[in-house]
């Protein structure tokens, strides 16, 4: 059965430019593909387009983006063929970790094979981009300097390898139409550039990757998510290592070794009480 890796990311840098007339935001934003991964495999079926997945509760319908995905293949070119996909999860639902929209890249890739569609690339990403804005990052993968909406993307240079990072997950729900509602673009505050973080990356200088590190989404989102802040107040006090969210969150991420990281943490009387109550776990993970 054709099988595929189907990454999560994280933003490494991400402000806002901008609002659109079309109700979306224009972003600057690096993304990382990351090895925290589902995996996507899918089969030829009579008819009709199907999914089988190990979440309970993730929807297996319509509005799941594999679903979503094969259909809208299918209809921009006529196909009446099947296809039969079954999903294994691993990264975490409403984390900012980009998975429903990395699921849709993956299924567009297997459809066109099983398919043999024969879309380009570029008629991949068109398509992808209707789906999610993040889909288009995933049709690339690696590393990527993401502008517009999300599709227009430029590949960097590999994200260095000596860099181990940490994402710290929880039960917190961070919802992304009201993180993008509750910014106040414009007002006062200076627009920041990814510039200091590429030159940063380009150096391999993890020191300076992790002062560069921004995302604008912290402002509204630590407001409106005090247990979130919480959680980033004790990281900070006890490992002085300062965590970044990834997209609009829930997930944080930081450079570091994710067993020390815990060690530190597992002697926090305040930081046990945030894991028990917010069910938090720190992982370790790497670029690809
Ligand atoms: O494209 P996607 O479905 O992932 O976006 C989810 C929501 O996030 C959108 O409904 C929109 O409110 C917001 N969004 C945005 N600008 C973007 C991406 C997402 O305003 N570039």
């Amino acid at each position: 059965m054709p099988t595929r890796e189907s990454c999560g990311k994280i933003n490494l840098f991400l402000e806002i430019t901008g609002k659109r007339n079309d109700g979306y935001h224009d972003l600057e934003s690096i993304f990382l593909e990351i090895d925290l991964a589902d995996r996507l495999s899918a089969e030829p079926a009579e008819a009709g387009v199907s999914l089988v997945c190990d979440a309970p509760n993730l929807s297996v319908g319509e509005d799941n983006l594999v679903v979503a995905a094969a259909n809208a293949l299918a209809e921009a070119r006529g196909i009446r063929k099947g296809i039969r996909y079954v999903l294994r999860k691993r990264i975490p639902l409403g984390g900012g970790l980009g998975g429903g929209s990395s699921n849709a890249a993956a299924a567009l890739r297997l459809a066109n094979e099983i398919w043999e569609a024969g879309l380009s690339d570029a008629e991949l990403a068109r398509l992808g981009a209707r789906l999610g804005s993040d889909v288009p990052f995933f049709l690339h993968g690696g590393t990527c300097l993401v502008e517009g909406r999300g599709e227009r993307i430029t590949p960097l240079p590999a994200f260095p390898n000596t860099a181990a990072l940490v994402l710290v997950l929880s039960s917190i729900h961070s919802d992304t139409a009201a993180a993008f509602r509750g910014l106040r673009l414009g007002e006062g505050a200076e627009r920041r550039s990814s510039a200091d973080f590429l030159r940063a990356m380009r150096s391999g200088d993890v020191a300076a990757m992790a002062d560069s590190a921004f995302n604008r989404f912290e402002e509204t989102v630590f407001a409106a998510l005090p247990g979130l802040a919480a959680i980033r107040a004790r990281i900070r006090e006890t490992t002085r290592v300062e965590a970044r969210l990834s997209g609009s969150g829930s997930a944080l991420w930081c450079f570091g070794d994710a067993a020390d990281m815990d060690n530190r943490l597992a002697k926090d009387r305040e930081f046990a009480e945030l894991r028990d109550r917010y069910n938090l776990r720190i992982v370790p993970v790497r670029g690809r």
